[in-house]
């Protein structure tokens, strides 16, 4: 997307870190700007804040991305209000610490709706209305170096942007085999320092239950703590909206910030991967470019 002036955004997850970055920068660039997130009062603060950087206009949609209805409300009010939506930003998610064995299947399914599920939901909705305007448009799913490389100790955050990445890649191709300008992006960042170590803030109540003893054992306490530590000693914040920006502005595929995982990267994406995945050879492009 060369031209963002006047263009509509539909930004999840826009009350904290990346998500109110995203703003920033649709602000900056003077579009039309849909903010959606969990956390109400949190999200009614982008308002002046947009309103200030130059955004054309600004409406907030308090909305849970796990529910499919809330979702379909969600586009419904952006398609009342604004007619288009040019740019999707799927971002909006969680860290749920926790090995694949024991986490609860409450928090499995907490984790899948919002990181996973959520993609789907938004892009088999948007994605027809795109065709239908029949301009350039872009959507850039926020993932994660977790969604390219897997360590052990977090599995369902893994598991979830695995399935994230492998979804934008495959519809990625089913965009081009339509001739859809479409451009798709996955943003695949390492650890920063935003809010996402406070997850449990964002527990829908579907989502909890005090009776269950795992919220008051060693593991549960283990894994807010890591979360804890590794968001604290993540990247600093700031750039990061630019980046993701410059990226749409050039419809690339991978976004690729931290270059401390390349040895990881180019040891997944050998010669045979890149043969059979024209995506994997644009990856390994991307990793040699440093991005
Ligand atoms: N911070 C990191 O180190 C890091 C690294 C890689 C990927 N990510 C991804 O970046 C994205 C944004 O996270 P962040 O790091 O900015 O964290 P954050 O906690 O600062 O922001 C996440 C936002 O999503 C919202 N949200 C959570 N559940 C929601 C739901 N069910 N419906 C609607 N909104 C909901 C939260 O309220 C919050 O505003 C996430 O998908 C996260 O997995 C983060």
């Amino acid at each position: 997307m060369k031209d963002f002036k006047g263009k509509v955004a539909l930004i999840t997850g826009a009350a904290y870190g990346f998500g109110k970055e995203f703003v920033k920068q649709a602000a900056q660039r003077q579009m039309k700007i849909a903010a959606v997130d969990i956390i109400g009062d949190e999200l009614e603060k982008v308002i002046p804040l947009a309103q200030e950087l130059g955004a054309e206009e600004i409406i907030t949609i308090q909305a849970d991305v796990g529910i499919y209805e809330e979702t379909e409300k969600v586009v419904a009010a952006v398609m009342e209000k604004f007619g288009a939506i040019d740019l999707l930003m799927n971002n909006a998610g969680v860290a749920v610490p926790g090995n694949g064995i024991n986490l609860p299947l409450r928090d499995w399914e907490w984790i899948v709706q919002t990181n996973f599920m959520s993609h789907i939901y938004f892009m088999r909705q948007v994605i027809p209305i795109m065709i239908k305007q029949d301009r350039h448009c872009n959507i850039m799913n926020t993932c994660s170096i977790a969604g390219i490389i897997n360590f052990t100790g977090m599995a369902p955050y893994f598991s979830t942007k695995h399935a994230a990445v492998a979804l934008s890649e495959c519809v990625n191709y089913e965009l081009q085999a339509l001739g859809a300008d479409i451009a798709m992006g996955v943003f695949c960042p390492g650890y920063v320092q935003t809010h996402l170590d406070h997850s449990e803030e964002y527990r829908p109540e579907r989502f909890k239950d005090e009776s269950d003893p795992y919220y008051q054992s060693e593991e549960f306490a283990k894994g807010q703590a890591s979360a804890k530590y590794v968001i604290e000693t993540g990247l600093p914040l700031e750039g990061f909206g630019e980046t993701v920006f410059k990226a749409i502005e050039e419809d690339q595929f991978y976004v690729l910030t931290h270059p401390q995982y390349d040895g990881f990267l180019q040891l997944q994406t050998g010669e045979k991967l890149k043969r059979s995945n024209p995506n994997l050879a644009q990856l390994i492009e991307a990793i040699k470019g440093g991005k």
